[in-house]
């Protein structure tokens, strides 16, 4: 059973801090995960900085990006938008996770200037009217998270895994779910909660 924790020193309460997370605001840094920035130019040329649109979340945003920029650091670091996570920057995690065009995809191994499609982060999941998303509720309801790092790429992952019809049964699930990693070991809560939305979500 779920035992709600006392609040730590600053007063915020671990459920707090943890829905923050599943809607994408700002108190997610709690993991003490390392997060680099963009790289700097190289040392013998200048960079190639070029135009780029973005459209994220419905708003198009115009920018100058170094060439080498991935969508991961220019929606963190150029947007402001730092739900998704850079855990390990190579593909390997699944943190970064976030929809182009509808489909999951590796935000660090994505340069932000080949990106054509619109884009969906964590912070755009719910309604305009702030309803969040039934995966969103879904990872709430079930506590499929402990420290929330992975959670907006767990989340966007899970969406795409509903919408490509990969969730016949938990081994399935599991075997689709498999590019995000959860150092916490949340697992068998995030398939519960997959299995929760994907019941709502197929119903729409
Ligand atoms: Fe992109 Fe790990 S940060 S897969
Ligand atoms: Fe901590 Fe997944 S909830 S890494």
């Amino acid at each position: 059973m779920y035992t709600e924790t006392p609040p730590c020193a600053s007063g915020v309460h671990r459920r707090d801090l943890l829905k923050a997370t599943v809607v994408g605001t700002a108190l997610t840094s709690a993991a003490g995960h390392l997060e680099a920035a963009t790289p700097p130019a190289t040392e013998k040329g200048r960079p190639q900085m070029l135009p780029v649109t973005l459209v994220v979340n419905g708003r198009a945003n115009r920018l100058t990006l170094d060439s080498r920029t991935t969508l991961l650091d220019a929606m963190r670091n150029d947007l402001g938008l730092t739900g998704s996570k850079k855990g390990c920057d190579h593909g390997q995690c699944g943190a970064c996770t976030v929809l182009v065009g509808g489909k999951r995809t590796l935000s660090c191994l994505t340069l932000a200037a080949m990106v054509r499609e619109p884009v969906t982060t964590i912070e755009g999941l719910a309604g305009a009217d702030g309803t969040l998303h039934p995966m969103q509720q879904a990872f709430i309801d079930q506590d499929a998270f402990q420290c929330g790092y992975c959670t907006p790429g767990q989340i966007l992952s899970a969406v795409a895994c509903v919408d490509e019809g990969h969730v016949r049964d938990a081994d399935e699930i599991r075997e689709y779910m498999s590019g995000n990693l959860c150092r916490c070991a949340a697992y068998p809560h995030i398939v519960a909660a997959i299995e929760q939305a994907a019941r709502q979500m197929q119903k729409a």
